[in-house]
């Protein structure tokens, strides 16, 4: 017959001290003398006595954990903010547990829906799509959804607290920058006009175009969200006889598709193109010649969306949904340089 687990009471009896010394030692709600702590840290041992983490979550209305959605956790972007959520979260005594959406609406829902039966204490997802989470907070689900911050994507969306970039500006002072060495025929790469963050970058790209008179000549390479998929999308362009002297790529997936495939057809980077990215990390800054690109506030996104997820939890729900927009940095480095002029072919000379 299989021993019974040994419960606190168990440990109390063994160390010769009250459940409730046991019990502050385990939780730590309470100081404890050393003696007695010696004694039912080693009771603990010679039991084998394990917390019942749930029980004592239901007891306390707190699970002390907070469930994180990402699109893509091999994406090095996700991955920062992972890292950064993880340790506002150790700091302040929550366990995360990650998942990932794979950048598919059923597969979020069905995800957080688990996370939610597990009596996650907050919730922060980058959504899939700005409209993925919506159905969430109608109808019976909604009073099931724990306090929950939206990052990166679905800004703005109705009912949740939001935390995104100012990426129309951060694209805007990219596709400046590139006009101002010379450039006029700019290809912007991305992987989808129906992501807010994703198409206010293009806005940003055409209201800098149409401000120097160059709106007639965007040109707009949108493709999946993976590299092949990315680098079909601006081969395409570059096969061209007008091919693009710039690149504006959207994402740090799409700027890693622009560069490799500019270097696959022996081109210069910036000698014969230049190369512009979306968000910064390390690899960009390892190989010559380095990435000028648009960094977005990874640290400060993980950080707002902590603190106004906290603010949730311990109740300041009164207020009203939440939009913290943040700046992003052009930092330009060495991937971009004056426009090489083209001499066109005249019909007839
Ligand atoms: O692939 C990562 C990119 O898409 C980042 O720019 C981030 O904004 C995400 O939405």
């Amino acid at each position: 017959m299989s021993r019974r687990a040994p419960t606190i009471r168990d440990v109390a009896v063994l160390a010769g001290v009250s459940v409730a010394t046991a019990s502050n030692v385990v939780n730590g709600n309470r100081p404890v003398g050393e003696e007695s702590r010696w004694r039912v840290t080693s009771a603990i041992s010679a039991l084998g006595y394990r917390p019942n983490r749930l029980a004592s979550a239901l007891r306390a209305r707190s699970s002390r954990l907070i469930g994180m959605v990402v699109p893509d956790i091999t994406n090095v972007f996700f991955a920062g903010l992972i890292h950064g959520i993880e340790e506002h979260a150790a700091e302040s005594g929550y366990d995360l547990v990650l998942v990932s959406s794979g950048e598919d609406e059923a597969t979020e829902r069905r995800r957080i829906e688990a996370l939610i039966d597990r009596q996650i204490d907050g919730l922060l997802v980058v959504p899939t799509t700005d409209a993925s989470i919506l159905p969430l907070r109608e109808g019976r689900r909604a009073s099931l959804m724990p306090p929950t911050v939206l990052l990166d994507r679905g800004f703005g969306a109705p009912g949740f607290d939001t935390v995104g970039a100012e990426c129309a500006a951060g694209a805007y002072a990219a596709t400046q920058h590139l006009i101002e060495l010379g450039h006029r025929d700019i290809a912007v790469l991305g992987h989808s006009i129906h992501q807010a963050n994703i198409s206010a970058r293009i806005e940003g790209y055409r209201r800098a175009l149409d401000e120097a008179s160059l709106g007639a000549r965007a040109r707009l390479c949108v493709a999946g969200h993976g590299l092949d998929s990315l680098r079909g999308a601006i081969d395409q362009e570059l096969y061209r006889a007008d091919r693009p002297t710039a690149i504006f790529a959207l994402t740090n997936v799409a700027a890693l598709a622009a560069i490799k495939a500019v270097r696959a057809l022996g081109l210069d980077i910036p000698g014969d193109i230049s190369v512009l990215g979306f968000d910064d990390f390390d690899w960009m800054c390892a190989l010559r010649p380095y990435l000028t690109t648009v960094a977005q506030p990874v640290e400060e996104f993980a950080s707002c969306s902590w603190r106004l997820l906290m603010q949730r939890i311990s109740g300041v729900a009164e207020l009203p949904e939440i939009r913290i927009e943040l700046p992003c940095t052009l930092k330009v480095r060495e991937s971009t340089g004056p426009a090489r002029v083209r001499i066109r072919a005249v019909a007839g000379t």
